[in-house]
C-alpha cells in the first residue's frame, strides 16, 4: 500500500519536479482513473524526476499512489462560503500535498486577485500544503508574497507561467525563462524551487532544467497525454540525473 507521506524541502531540491496540471480535466472518474492508472504504472520505475499530479478536486478522493495536489483551495478552513473547499479539507484527505495558487486562468476567467492569492498560500501553509504559486511576473511575486517570513517562503514552489505560453504550443524560449528565473531569484528566497510552466512537452521539457536551470516543470495539456507525460517524465530523468541535479542548479544560476 502506498503511504502518502508530507514532502519535504530536500523532495523539491533532489529531483526535477514534474507537476501535472489537469485544469478542468478528464470529464468523467473513470477517465481520471484510468489516466492516472496508466501513469502510475509507467513511472513507477522511474526514480530521477518527482512526479506530482494535481487533478480536478472531484477526482482527488479517488487516485491514490502517486503526490496529489489541489488546483486551488480557499482561505478560511470552515463557513458559509458556498462552492470553497478549504486547505485544511484537502490535508484531512491524507494524500494531498500540494496546491496550485494563482494560475493565471483563474485571474482570466474567475477575476482572482493578488490579495486573494495571498490570503490563500497563507492559509494552505498553515494546513501543512505545499503551495505551487503560479506568477506571469515580478509584481504578481511581489504582491502574492506579501508579508511571507522567511521560514514560509522556503515552503513554496514558485512556478513562471508567462501567459503568451500556456495553451498556445509557443513556449518561452529557455533562454527567456532563464532571465525571469535570475530575477525571481533576486526577490525571494534564493533556494527556493523554481519551475516552469507553459507549452512545455516531450521534445522541450529537458531544455528548461539543463539550459535554463529550473528546478521542474508544471505541464498542462501534454499531461493529458499519458504516452506523452511518460516521455516527457523519462526525457527528464535521463538527461538530468539526480546526483548532478544541485551541481547544475548553483551553476546554471
Ligand atoms: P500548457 O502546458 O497546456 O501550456 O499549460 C500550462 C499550464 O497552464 C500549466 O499550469
Amino acid at each position: 500500500m502506498w503511504e502518502a507521506r508530507p514532502p519535504t524541502y530536500e523532495d523539491h531540491m533532489q529531483k526535477p519536479l514534474i507537476i501535472a496540471n489537469w485544469k478542468c480535466n478528464p470529464s468523467t472518474r473513470e477517465q481520471a482513473e484510468h489516466l492516472f492508472g496508466t501513469i502510475k504504472r509507467e513511472t513507477k520505475n522511474i526514480n530521477g524526476v518527482k512526479i506530482v499530479i494535481c487533478p480536478p478536486f472531484v477526482w482527488l478522493p479517488s487516485l491514490n499512489g502517486l503526490s496529489l495536489g489541489a488546483q486551488d483551495c480557499f482561505w478560511e478552513k470552515d463557513g458559509a462560503y458556498t462552492g470553497e473547499v478549504s486547505p485544511k479539507m484537502l490535508k484531512d484527505l491524507g494524500w494531498c500535498d500540494y496546491v496550485i495558487l494563482g494560475h493565471s486562468e483563474r485571474r482570466k476567467y474567475l477575476k482572482e486577485t493578488d490579495e486573494m492569492i495571498n490570503k490563500k498560500i497563507k492559509a494552505a501553509l498553515k494546513s501543512d500544503l505545499t503551495p505551487i504559486l503560479c506568477i506571469e511576473n515580478i509584481s504578481q511575486l511581489k504582491k502574492r508574497t506579501k508579508d511571507l517570513l522567511r521560514k514560509e517562503q522556503k515552503k513554496l514552489i514558485i512556478a513562471y507561467e508567462p501567459v503568451f505560453a500556456i495553451g498556445t504550443g509557443k513556449p518561452c524560449t529557455p533562454e527567456k525563462a532563464k532571465e525571469m528565473k535570475t530575477a525571481i531569484k533576486k526577490i525571494i528566497d534564493k533556494d527556493i524551487p523554481i519551475i516552469y510552466g507553459g507549452s512545455v512537452n516531450s521534445q522541450n521539457a529537458t531544455d528548461y532544467i539543463k539550459m535554463a536551470g529550473f528546478q521542474g516543470l508544471l505541464v498542462g495539456g501534454a499531461s493529458l497525454d499519458s504516452e506523452e507525460f511518460i516521455k516527457l517524465a523519462k526525457n527528464v530523468a535521463r538527461a538530468c540525473p539526480v546526483v548532478e541535479l544541485r551541481s547544475l542548479r548553483d551553476c546554471v544560476q
